[in-house]
């Protein structure tokens, strides 16, 4: 299959500065045609015309909000209209949480939203579009982790001072956990399925001043997930291609 016929989607892709922009760019620049979906409709629009400045059909806009089972019926829908398979998704959407917000005293309600849609939004599109990834010779689900849900990372991860949001680092774990039940499950579908931490990205304001690097940097290490080769790794959690321990 020739690359120009491949077919991704990125979800969140809700402004220029974040890693889903990112990913969408460098996937562009490895020749698929990317589904550059945002809860914001208006965004989508603008970001995939920046992507796709000559409208050369490589980047086009998908309003999608994950926690909304509608729009995620909707968008498989017209994913199956309009190419009737998928080859890549990045499941790059993800609900923030508080930084310092501590397990003890947390507020329930808005852990439960972070879960709806970093968790279960993921896990919801990811089941919708099963059937489309099926249909791809070869399909690739990356599930964009992080860090602070892991063992592994000994400056955010679960086990440091780091005062990351404790809804958002249990939801990447959780995230971790679901990663590894898909992989196994559609493994002989040829479809590998893994989490990737794009590592501390300069997404918002006086990141950098804090040590994070460019988002295109961090991007690397989701495409390599996202163009696996056959006999490369499913079910694991990595970071800039290396095993990360979660
Ligand atoms: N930046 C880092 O250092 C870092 C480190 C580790 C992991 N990560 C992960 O990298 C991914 C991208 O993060 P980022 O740094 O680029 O931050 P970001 O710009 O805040 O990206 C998160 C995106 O998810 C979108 N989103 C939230 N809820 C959604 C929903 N229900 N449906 C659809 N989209 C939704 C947001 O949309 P709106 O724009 O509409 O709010 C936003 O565009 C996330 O999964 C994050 O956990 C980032």
């Amino acid at each position: 299959m020739a690359e120009a016929d491949k077919v991704a989607l990125v979800t969140g892709v809700g402004k220029e500065t974040g890693l889903g922009f990112a990913v969408a760019q460098a996937l562009i620049d490895e020749g698929f045609t990317v589904l550059v979906s945002a809860r914001q409709p208006e965004a989508a629009e603008v970001l995939a015309r920046t992507l796709d400045p000559k409208s050369e059909g490589c980047a086009r806009a998908l309003a999608l909000d994950i926690s909304d089972a509608s729009q995620i019926r909707t968008a498989v829908k017209t994913i199956s209209n309009d190419f009737g398979k998928l080859d890549v998704l990045i499941n790059n959407a993800a609900a923030m949480s508080p930084y310092g917000e501590l397990a003890a005293t947390a507020d329930l309600q808005a852990a439960r939203q972070v879960f709806d849609t970093t968790l279960y939004g993921t896990w919801e599109l990811t089941q919708a579009l099963l059937p489309l990834l099926r249909k791809s010779q070869a399909a690739r689900v990356v599930n964009v982790s992080s860090g602070a849900g892991s063992h592994g990372d000994t400056v955010f991860g679960l086990t440091t001072d780091n005062q990351m949001g404790t809804s958002y680092a249990v939801s990447k774990a959780a995230l971790n956990a679901l990663t590894v039940k898909f992989a196994r499950e559609e493994s002989a579908d040829s479809i590998k399925i893994n989490a990737v931490c794009p590592g501390f990205t300069a997404t918002f304001d006086g990141a950098e001043n804090m040590g994070a690097r460019p988002p295109a940097e961090s991007a690397k290490g989701v495409v390599w997930a996202a163009m696996l080769p056959t006999d490369g790794p499913t079910g694991g959690f990595f970071r800039d291609g290396e095993v990360l321990a979660w």
